[in-house]
């Protein structure tokens, strides 16, 4: 039975390496943190996590193949294989402070198998990394003189949260990077293996490693772009009265544009996309690329701006004061289906409404207790509240900020009736039934289309 272990057992480390080990019986599969609580809820049925799918994953492994410790050397002895996910935030401090990758994590975990090994591995990295990040690991790697061999593969991870056990299992595309040496093109096959256990050859994507680093920073930096230009888009057709539905579609229908990650929206939020495109800018910049590096850095700044214009579309609209009005906040979580509320626009939304003294009435179906979390610094009231019907009553206007289905679902005629007047809907998704909320008696404020009055 080949061994594999996983240091990190985050969102990426727990989800994927439960599909490795239902997918391939073969391998014993570990996963270890130093979050003593997390490895605790892994081996519960209270996932620390919310995925879709993941626990009925979990429970075909887990006890069987799959183990969770916090035993990081013994795991480390005993794996051929060691998967490494650890997080790798935006630096806040020093050099590249707000822009580079932190890799202290990284390169402590580096440490840990230098020092804890006693027989040569295949390093793979699961994280998000600069492009030449496997150069300063080898570097690492082979400092300290006689010790066993460590062979770094890139396999960055392109899964969503909300869909990531689908994109798991039916990914588009795994990628694999090495060295082009006998070592590195052995390693490649290594993990080539794991993963033809269920992923089509054709889709399992062979490369050199700085490629296969790249790639990842290049996907999530393409995918924004998009979330971005659209966005942009948004902002004229407020201004012009073209929808900014219609038109997506009408691009989109352009097979070399394709129809995904075309909804605008209040903007994109998630743990990655800001960070990985800063940090591609810290990259150009460090190699002189300034032009390159400006033209990533807009598709931040585009969704800053999208961020701000919904908080003075929501001013405007309102008279240009919410001192003491309630506002419910339909969804805190990033995107729909998950509790993640990492970067999530709803933080930015709802701590300016709380600037402006507004009574911010917050509900979500899962991410209440992150929101609470993310808010406890924040001046003035802010109420989180289990029931929509519950955090809508009594508020001038609800903001429409995590495209739950859920919310598409509702009574808005009795919503409606349980609000102050005149009552706002500003619809941050682009969810609701506009036409029909304005029939309701709502005066309904989309993103990228004329807003629609209430005729009474
Ligand atoms: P996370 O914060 O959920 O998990 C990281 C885990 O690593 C934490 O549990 C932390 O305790 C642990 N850790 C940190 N230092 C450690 C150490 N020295 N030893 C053992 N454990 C340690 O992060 P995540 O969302 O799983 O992301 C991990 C990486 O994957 C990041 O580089 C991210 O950019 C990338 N990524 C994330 C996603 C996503 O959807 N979340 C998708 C693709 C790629
Ligand atoms: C994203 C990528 O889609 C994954 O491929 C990648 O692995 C991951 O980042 C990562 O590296 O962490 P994720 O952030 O989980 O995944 O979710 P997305 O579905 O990409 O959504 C990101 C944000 O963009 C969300 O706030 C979402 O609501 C927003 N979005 C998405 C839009 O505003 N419009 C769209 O058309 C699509």
């Amino acid at each position: 039975m080949k061994k594999i272990a996983c240091i990190g057992a985050g969102y990426v480390g727990g989800t994927t390496m439960a599909v490795i080990a239902m997918k391939c019986p073969q391998y014993r599969v570990t996963v270890c943190d130093v979050n003593r609580e997390r490895i605790g809820a892994w081996q519960t049925d209270r996932l620390p996590i919310f995925e879709p799918g993941l626990l009925d994953v979990i429970r075909t492994a887990r006890g069987r193949n799959l183990f969770f410790t916090t035993d990081i050397d013994a795991a480390i002895v005993e794996a051929d294989i060691i998967f490494v996910s650890v997080n790798t935030p935006t630096k806040t401090f020093g050099e590249g402070a707000g822009k580079a990758a932190d890799l202290q994590y990284w390169e402590k975990v580096a440490r840990d198998i230098l020092r804890a090994a006693q027989s040569s591995k295949i390093i793979v990295e699961k994280s998000t990394l600069p492009v030449r990040t496997a150069e300063a690991l080898e570097n690492i790697f082979r400092s300290g003189g006689n010790h066993p061999h460590f062979e770094v593969v890139s396999n960055p991870e392109f899964l969503a949260e909300g869909t990531a056990i689908r994109d798991l299992l039916e990914a588009d595309r795994v990628l694999i990077g090495s060295r082009e040496t006998p070592e590195g093109l052995a390693a490649r096959q290594e993990i080539v293996d794991i993963y033809a256990n269920w992923i089509p050859r054709e889709r399992i994507l062979t490369t050199n490693v700085w490629s296969a680093e790249l790639s990842k920073l290049a996907a999530n930096a393409f995918l924004a772009q998009r979330i971005s230009s659209v966005n942009s888009i948004s902002a004229l057709c407020e201004r012009t009265g073209a929808s900014v539905a219609e038109v997506a579609r009408a691009i989109g229908m352009d097979t070399r544009i394709g129809p995904k990650f075309l909804n605008a929206s209040v903007g994109f939020g998630g743990s990655c996309f800001r960070k990985d495109i800063l940090n591609l800018v810290y990259i150009c910049e460090s190699f002189g690329l300034d032009e390159v590096a400006r033209y990533w850095e807009s598709v931040v700044a585009m969704n800053e701006y999208q961020e701000h214009r919904f908080v003075r579309m929501i001013l405007q609209a309102m008279f240009n004061t919410i001192v003491g009005k309630r506002v419910a906040l339909f969804g805190f979580a990033f995107k729909a289906n998950t509790s993640d509320t990492r970067e999530s626009p709803a933080i930015f939304v709802a701590r300016r409404l709380l600037e402006e003294k507004a009574v911010v009435a917050i509900t979500d179906p899962e991410a209440l207790d992150n929101a609470r979390i993310d808010l406890q610094c924040a001046p003035g009231t802010a109420l989180f509240i289990a029931d929509p019907y519950e955090a809508a009553a009594g508020s001038h206007a609800i903001a429409v900020m995590t495209e739950w289905d859920l919310f598409r679902s509702l009574d808005y005629g009795r919503i409606y009736r349980s609000m102050e007047k005149p009552a706002f809907v500003f619809d941050g998704r682009n969810i609701l039934d506009h036409k029909r909320l304005q029939e309701i008696g709502f005066h309904v404020h989309p993103i990228g289309a004329a807003p629609l009055q209430a005729s009474s």
